[in-house]
């Protein structure tokens, strides 16, 4: 439908999303937007900044009054792992998880698992590794979920401080040696140094940390049939060498293209709108 010269349906036309959130987001945010405009939805945006958050409103106060407004469903993201679920018992509107802290972002990974799925159109018995700050990553977490559900052999690479202690439970191998988390695997996702969620100093250094674990045009070289994938933001030059970020294997905005269909396609079915999805 997004290619179509008319990228609108009127499937989701008395449905209000009020698109919630409390942390910075571009890709997020303007696709489940987007998706929302595409499904005629009317939406509302709110962010902290110019709200009354700033004046102390708590969380569930806010929704309780945006719920008053008569909105349907809310999109949020939050610094609180565990925030979405929280809303769900504290207003009946339908809550969209779009990023909990450190916890999950279960948008990103069906995105991701759809990307993946453009790559090799099956999942199962496929190697993927996810290399960077796996400790401060939703999206490690997410796509852990994913892939091992659908049949791929995740690989986990990080510096032993960005490594959770007990993560091989989840079915994941788990190295911090880059070149073996490139050499046996299809897809390598590349995650952000979160340094805002850092309550400690985890690596001497980002120079020393893009030695070790940033992916370079050699490693592209080495590897001739390695694709790349990122959840952004990316920070050049840290996880992934400029090069790579452009590099023609590199899938970063294939990702983001996919990010509106995954959001329509989640807005539709939890909007229950009957058996048959909007052609
Ligand atoms: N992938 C992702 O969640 O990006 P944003 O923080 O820009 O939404």
């Amino acid at each position: 439908m997004l290619d179509r010269p008319i990228r609108r349906v009127p499937t989701l036309r008395d449905i209000t999303v009020a698109n919630v959130f409390f942390e910075p987001s571009t890709r997020t945010r303007i696709s489940f937007e987007l998706a929302e405009k595409r499904l005629s939805a009317d939406t509302v945006n709110f962010s902290v900044s110019g709200s009354s958050v700033s004046k102390g409103e708590t969380l569930k106060d806010t929704a309780l009054n945006i719920e008053a407004m008569k909105v349907d469903m809310v999109v949020l993201r939050h610094r609180s792992p565990g925030a979405a679920v929280f809303l769900t018992r504290c207003i009946d509107a339908v809550i969209i998880n779009a990023g909990d802290g450190a916890h999950e972002h279960p948008t990103q990974a069906l995105l991701d698992m759809l990307t993946l799925t453009d790559i090799h159109p099956s999942i199962e018995g496929r190697n993927v590794s996810i290399i960077g700050d796996i400790a401060h990553s939703r999206v490690a977490r997410s796509n852990i979920y994913g892939l091992r559900a659908l049949g791929a052999h995740v690989t986990l690479c990080a510096p032993g401080t960005m490594t959770p202690v007990g993560i091989e439970e989840m079915g994941v191998r788990v190295t911090d040696r880059l070149d073996e988390a490139l050499e046996s695997c299809d897809v390598a996702m590349a995650l952000r140094v979160q340094l805002e969620r850092q309550e400690a100093v985890l690596f001497p250094g980002v120079r020393e940390y893009h030695e070790r674990f940033g992916i370079t045009l050699e490693h592209m070289e080495r590897y001739p049939d390695l694709r790349i994938m990122h959840p952004g933001p990316v920070n050049r030059g840290v996880e992934l060498a400029g090069d790579v970020v452009d590099h023609e294997r590199a899938v970063i905005l294939d990702q983001v293209t996919n990010g509106v269909a995954v959001r329509m396609a989640v807005l539709y079915l939890l909007a229950d709108r009957g058996a048959e999805p909007a052609s």
